[in-house]
């Protein structure tokens, strides 16, 4: 396989990368490499600190961090990881499906735009309700019967763009941010790896 022909795909994350262990097992046990000539090129992580970087290296995917810390402002950070990105794709290669995974930052309009159509964000409620922090005890606090994730396209609005999957869970009597985000968490795990697979069939090259 030349790499003008694969997919790449970059996952960023902040913090344990269930969802990214999620999709790279998906990776190889629905042969994304076989169907779609996708491959995950890369994680990266803003927090050094982030237990997820030892899990993908352990399954032998390349890690890189880029620490937001270090940069003065959110422009040069994002304009940073555009470089840090890219550079992670084979040349010649597609352009990258970038994977946001847990990744806790707001993106400026520069990023997404560079990224644009292919950039997917998974979030812990039922969009458009509960966009940003705190979801689960947000949603708990108002007396909601369920609660769920989405996946969606990133545009630059936080927690907009075209819905592609969604999982709804119930919220239990005696749920508490901890015990509702574990139940979400779960079909997480199941609705991300579906949503990349449709993003896949749709895009890329046969
Ligand atoms: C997940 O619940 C994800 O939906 C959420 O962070 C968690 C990351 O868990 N993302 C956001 O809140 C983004 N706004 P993970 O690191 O174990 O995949």
């Amino acid at each position: 396989m030349t790499c003008a022909n694969i997919q790449p795909i970059v996952i960023l994350i902040s913090g344990s990368g269930s969802n990214m262990v999620a999709l790279l097992d998906a990776a190889e046990r629905h042969h994304w490499q076989e169907r779609w000539r996708a491959q995950v090129v890369g994680v990266l992580s803003n927090r050094p600190d982030a237990s997820g970087l030892a899990k993908a290296a352990a399954r032998g995917v390349p890690t890189e961090t880029l620490d937001h810390r270090t940069f003065e402002t959110r422009d040069a950070f994002d304009q940073a990881l555009i470089v840090r990105i890219d550079s992670m794709v084979p040349a010649q290669s597609r352009p990258p499906l970038v994977i946001l995974a847990g990744f806790m930052r707001i993106l400026t309009p520069a990023f997404v735009a560079h990224f644009e159509g292919r950039l997917l964000n998974i979030h812990p409620s039922l969009l458009p309700a509960f966009q940003g922090l705190h979801t689960h005890e947000r949603a708990i606090e108002m007396g909601c019967r369920f609660a769920g994730a989405t996946v969606h396209e990133v545009t630059a609005e936080l927690d907009h763009g075209t819905i592609l999957e969604q999982a709804v869970v119930p919220i239990l009597p005696d749920d508490t941010p901890g015990t509702l985000a574990a139940r979400v968490l779960t079909q997480e795990h199941r609705i991300y790896p579906r949503a990349v697979e449709g993003w896949l069939a749709r895009h890329a090259a046969s």
